[in-house]
């Protein structure tokens, strides 16, 4: 799932700052060039520390990811559901592998990164602190969380940094699987029983704000916002990408007979866009500093899950190094 919001700079990290004029001045004039950086060219300092700081964010919010639904899969209401929803968490650990593998070419570790997200110093996607209650969120989080996952990504295709854009090509195609099977178990329940569909206008009664946010602070108050436009990172503002995203959903929500709870949605004929209410940004602060709902479940969960499977890793590292052994064995005696 998810990105811009992912380039988040708490307090106590600095900013990175710009490098030597000869790098700089080759540099910009690649991207202007519309060329793309791969790991092995020149790249200023501050590119690569954004892109390891952006890049990393993203790979966590994969994995954290996995677990909202992850709980949902032994409870899913039906054979077809279950096997949906496992390869729909698959994917999204898949993806979080192809963003540390892409991180990694910028010259950090893996174990470090994952370090940070288990001591609790990395940032991960804010959405991912509110509690699945009810298997309509399921069907919520597929339709709005990787439907705005999809609008962030998709700019993401045409990064400037090669690894993390063809990255970004795969990952998009499975997103957009997602955001169909979860409106496909919304559509189901609200063509269900009243039960069923109040379930449903429940679950996006708790999840629409959430989901605005994940966009990230506005235009105004997002501080690597230019940075990253003139490296060729990001393409489309926070708040264009927000825009767009209420714009289609407004339409989604009114063919399932949903009502989005936000009195201020309206349509502006002048604009040519729907207008909505304002974002709680103290909500959104609050839970990227650590206080939502669920901010020490999901990092205790992570730092288990990588516990146990500890003995995986441990075989397969004896594994390779025996056969590697074998191999050089066997070369020595031809
Ligand atoms: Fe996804
Ligand atoms: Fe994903």
């Amino acid at each position: 799932m998810y990105t811009q919001a992912f380039d988040i700079v708490v307090a106590g990290e600095t900013s990175p700052v710009a490098d030597d004029g000869d790098v700089q001045t080759a540099f910009l004039a690649r991207i202007a060039r519309d060329e793309k950086i791969e790991p092995q060219d020149a790249m200023p300092e501050a590119y690569r520390k954004t892109l390891i700081r952006q890049i990393s964010q993203h790979a966590h919010s994969e994995v954290v990811g996995m677990l909202p639904e992850g709980g949902w899969i032994t409870r899913a209401p039906s054979l077809k559901r279950k096997e949906i929803l496992l390869a729909k968490v698959q994917d999204e650990g898949g993806h979080g592998l192809y963003l540390y593998s892409a991180a990694e070419t910028l010259g950090v570790t893996r174990e470090s990164l994952v370090e940070a997200l288990h001591a609790g110093k990395a940032k991960y996607s804010s959405i991912f602190n509110y509690p699945t209650e009810t298997w309509a969120d399921i069907g919520t989080i597929g339709w709005l969380v990787d439907g705005a996952a999809i609008m962030n990504q998709v700019p993401l295709c045409r990064c400037s940094y090669g690894p993390y854009a063809r990255a970004m090509i795969r990952i998009c195609k499975e997103e957009s699987f997602h955001q169909r099977q979860g409106f496909d178990i919304v559509r189901s329940l609200c063509e269900g029983t009243p039960a069923q569909k109040a379930m449903a206008q429940e679950s996006i009664n708790r999840w629409w704000w959430p989901t605005l946010m994940m966009f990230g602070p506005h235009d105004s108050d997002s501080t690597h916002t230019g940075e990253a436009t003139d490296w060729g990172i990001k393409r489309i503002s926070n708040d264009a990408l927000r825009q767009k995203f209420v714009d289609v959903t407004v339409p989604q929500a009114a063919f399932l007979g949903l009502t989005l709870p936000d009195s201020a949605i309206m349509w502006n004929a002048e604009r040519g866009h729907y207008d909505f209410g304002k974002i709680d940004w103290d909500e959104f602060w609050r839970v990227v500093k650590g206080d939502g709902p669920c901010n020490a479940a999901r990092v205790s969960d992570r730092v288990a899950a990588f516990d146990e499977g500890r003995w995986v890793r441990e075989a397969a590292a004896a594994h390779a190094a025996k056969s590697a052994l074998s191999k050089a064995s066997l070369k020595v005696a031809a």
